[in-house]
């Protein structure tokens, strides 16, 4: 069992009954610390254990192309450190939440059970699901109930998914708690399945002295949480023992808050061959560095060469502008890779061609989405605004007008201070062009993603059709921006 693996991990303690009370309070509103909170220390948890595997929601059903399962989130105590018991929001107890693994053409229903103490809503981020199972604010799961999402996944939908809550301004604290699980559409056939794979969850955890999991305060509110802990698989730097051949193929999500991975493994290949919706069309080789910006995911092909013994998957400085007296970016470890038990260095070449991925054609319909940073006064202190289109989120306005079936031309511009990645639901797009300092760079291969990164004063140009009619919400992908009113609403008539 999982969970009775991530508790070894992390040492044995016992466990005290929940506290719900507490965790309403430490949730509540505007509770942002004057004085932020004593963290724990970075070498608190213990680092060093062999990875996990991510555990799977077993599928009920006997019937092929059917998958059914339940889930739940609930409040989980796992005794992290010494003293008190670190009070998460897991789903099925599991941290992270347990790997959804479906094949394409799969219709898959699952019954969700709210046991948070608040509303919450499952989102399947990046899967074409229709806008009423796709986990919108609009559609609260109350404390105590239950609902069936529902929804069948099309061929040529395999890729690399994940969901997450998404009620009205809680998305935020509840990721932050725990609540987040990793989604695998497996195509029927796939060129790379000789390959063993490797998943890895990187997630994020700011953990106070006191064992709590620490509120946000005001740097996390402008900037984004970053906790102390940048964690794979729910675990503080593990070993990956590398596979005897010599390569694995990796599905790698960030599913953290706000912090950047720049990721870089010295000392071993990486080669693309995938990106949130599923491969491209073509391996990329050669890659030295890798940036995943919160929420997107990559597929790659590790090779250990002519590696022996150990290399660290490092995430490097990645200055994304971030406001206020915070510290300057620094280099640190994920996990630690060996490569002892590797047997040749010699591979047999990748397939030169993954997958097809058609261009979109041409667009009928064009739309803008600015993101800006407003200073505001309102109350005494100083705090900052997140636009879209000049405006935060209201839920009773539609901001954006599409066709269904129809295919858009999307221009999408970073008129503020700092990084923000772009995110819509519904749908993967194509990025066509990306402009910086006056200089328009077409994206040199076609890929699926439902999130992209603008630096500041960038200009995306993206292709995107959605294929049900209702109301998608696309925003920042940072949740705290996304909490404060960064996002908004399309209609797809
Ligand atoms: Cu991840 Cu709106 O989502
Ligand atoms: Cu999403
Ligand atoms: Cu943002």
């Amino acid at each position: 069992m999982k969970r009775r693996t991530f508790l070894a991990t992390l040492g044995s303690l016992p466990v005290l009954g929940l506290n719900a009370g507490w965790a309403r309070a430490a949730t509540g509103g505007n509770m942002l610390p004057a004085v932020a909170v004593k963290l724990a220390a970075v070498d608190a948890l213990g680092a060093g254990a062999a990875i996990n595997d991510l555990i799977k929601l077993a599928n009920t059903s006997g019937q092929p192309g059917l998958f059914r399962a339940s889930l739940s989130a609930a409040p989980v105590n796992v005794p992290l450190l010494s003293g008190a018991p670190t009070e998460f929001w897991a789903y099925n107890g599991s941290l992270p939440g347990p790997l959804i693994e479906v094949i394409e053409g799969d219709t898959v229903e699952i019954l969700f059970e709210n046991r948070l103490p608040q509303a919450t809503t499952v989102h399947w981020h990046g899967l074409p699901v229709p806008p009423e199972q796709d986990g919108n604010p609009h559609d609260p799961v109350p404390p105590g109930g239950k609902r069936l999402y529902r929804f069948v996944l099309p061929v040529g939908s395999a890729g690399t998914y994940w969901y997450h809550p998404h009620p009205h301004g809680d998305t935020p604290v509840q990721v932050y708690r725990g609540l987040a699980g990793a989604f695998i559409v497996r195509a029927r056939s796939d060129p790379l399945r000789d390959i063993p794979e490797r998943l890895l969850m990187i997630s994020d955890l700011k953990l106070g002295a006191d064992g709590r999991i620490a509120p946000n305060d005001a740097d996390d509110e402008m900037n984004g949480r970053e906790g102390q802990f940048a964690l794979v698989n729910a675990q503080r730097q593990p070993v990956l023992l590398f596979d005897r051949s010599g390569r694995e193929r990796w599905r790698i999500w960030n599913a953290s808050s706000a912090r950047y991975l720049r990721l870089v493994l010295p000392g071993a290949g990486i080669t693309l061959v995938g990106t949130d919706g599923g491969l491209l069309e073509r391996p990329v080789t050669g890659m030295t560095e890798l940036l995943l910006a919160p929420a997107q995911r990559v597929e790659i092909i590790v090779e250990a060469g002519a590696s022996k013994g150990r290399v660290e998957l490092v995430a490097a400085p990645y200055n994304r502008g971030k406001m206020g007296d915070v510290p300057a970016e620094k280099a640190f470890s994920l996990l630690t890779l060996d490569f002892g038990k590797v047997e040749s260095g010699a591979q047999k070449p990748l397939p030169a061609r993954l997958g097809r991925i058609d261009d979109l054609g041409r667009p009928k319909a064009k739309k803008r989405v600015v993101f800006s940073e407003q200073m505001s006064m309102a109350g005494g202190g100083h705090s900052m605004k997140f636009l879209v289109n000049g405006k935060q989120f209201d839920m009773k306005r539609i901001d954006l007008v599409s066709r269904v079936n129809q295919v858009e031309l999307w221009q999408i511009a970073n008129e503020a201070d700092m990084d923000h990645p772009f995110h819509i639901h519904g749908t993967q797009f194509q990025v066509i062009e990306r402009e910086f300092d006056g200089k328009a760079t077409p994206e040199p291969y076609r890929a699926w993603r439902d999130t992209v990164n603008l630096r500041p004063g960038e200009t995306v140009r993206i292709k995107l059709v959605q294929r049900f009619k209702g109301v998608r919400m696309f925003h920042c992908h940072i949740l705290e921006h996304e909490g404060a009113g960064m996002m908004g609403q399309l209609k797809v008539v």
